[in-house]
């Protein structure tokens, strides 16, 4: 088993090493480089989070693999590349900005690929496969790169996309990672929870964003996590806002950041018709699901406390929903 991982491992970073070369030493990278400096990435940011390009073609790594006589058979079981029915080898990444995925320890399992031109036909971005070193759902994109910077500030920042975590990392705001995607798994947080209790929630403000952040919110909670949620101006996402904005506003949003209490009662009053009393029901059973899911009865108390006073609902009959909850889920 630990030959199939080693040999896995190896693909990647044969895949890595072609993928950077290309963006460093190639004509064709260069309007790789040039799109990245466009969109204010520095050489710094390239080096060390080891971006690369796939060329446009469709076998530049099955030709340069063949050439350096390495195997295709290691390289597909590493999900770069793949076969057709005819048994011809093929590139899966092609004329995309390459953003490798390391596991904890610094290994390459993975990568994300960003395409160049604004094609609509193409997806923007594109995954590895999972493979046996390499689960979606198990991965956080810049933990490997941020968890010093976690440890030592006491909390992470959870962005969606690759773009967002490598430009904060370069802003000099270091303890972020992305989930890659919106869909935040149980393990993500199980992972980060490795790390620090504290979680800064930054997903792009549109409603995928605040839909996953919705759902996110009961996943850290469930953990015993502290979750705060960081509101951006509407159609934002973090890389946009540190563009435009001086670290100072950044640090803002930081400070202003609301907790979950606070979270779900904006998202319910943006909905409208707050006065509504069936809409404020939603809303107070929404939060009584999510304090249900908090392990500590203590937290739960303190919060179950802010809802009462927020909603003027007796504690007592908030107290009795949580515990029904949590008997029914036990
Ligand atoms: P976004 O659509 O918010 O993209 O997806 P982005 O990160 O802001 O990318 P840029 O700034 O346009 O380059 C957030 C994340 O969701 C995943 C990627 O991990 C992306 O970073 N995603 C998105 C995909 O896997 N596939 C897609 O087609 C789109
Ligand atoms: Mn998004
Ligand atoms: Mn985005
Ligand atoms: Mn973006
Ligand atoms: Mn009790």
């Amino acid at each position: 088993v630990e030959t199939e991982f080693e040999e896995l491992y190896e693909a990647n970073q044969f895949a890595k090493e072609f993928f950077i070369r290309n963006l460093m030493k190639t004509t064709e990278g260069k309007k790789a480089i040039e799109y990245l400096y466009k969109r204010g990435i520095n050489d710094a940011t390239i080096r060390n989070f080891e971006l690369g390009y796939s060329p446009e073609q469709w076998d530049a790594l099955v030709q340069y693999a063949i050439k350096q006589n390495f195997s295709l058979e290691s390289l597909e079981k590493a999900g770069v590349v793949a076969r057709r029915e005819d048994g011809a080898y093929y590139d899966r990444f092609r004329g995309r900005v390459i953003f490798p995925i390391f596991s904890i320890t610094g290994r390459t399992i993975a990568f994300g690929g960003r395409r160049l031109k604004d094609d609509e036909n193409i997806p923007k971005y594109i995954n590895s496969p999972e493979t046996k070193v390499y689960t979606k759902g198990k991965v956080l994109y810049g933990l490997y790169q941020g968890k010093e910077a976690i440890r030592r500030k006491g909390y992470a920042i959870l962005v969606e996309g690759y773009m967002d975590c490598i430009s904060l990392f370069q802003a000099g705001i270091e303890n972020v990672v992305a989930s890659g995607g919106t869909a935040l798994t149980e393990e993500q947080v199980r992972l980060i929870s490795n790390y620090t209790n504290t979680i800064y929630f930054l997903y792009d403000a549109d409603s995928a964003g605040a839909k996953a952040m919705m759902r996110g919110i009961d996943l850290m909670l469930a953990q015993g996590l502290d979750v705060y949620i960081v509101k951006l101006p509407e159609g934002e996402d973090p890389d946009s806002f540190i563009k435009k904005n001086p670290i100072s506003e950044f640090n803002k949003l930081i400070e202003n950041a609301v907790n979950f209490v606070e979270f779900k009662a904006l998202t319910y009053q943006q909905l409208g018709k707050f006065d509504d009393p069936n809409v404020k029901v939603k809303a107070i059973r929404s939060l009584v699901e999510s304090i249900s899911k908090i392990p500590d009865e203590l937290k739960r108390n303190v919060f179950i406390r802010e809802i009462s006073s927020k909603y003027k609902i007796p504690e007592r009959l908030l107290v009795n929903e949580v515990e029904s909850i949590i008997l029914r889920a036990r």
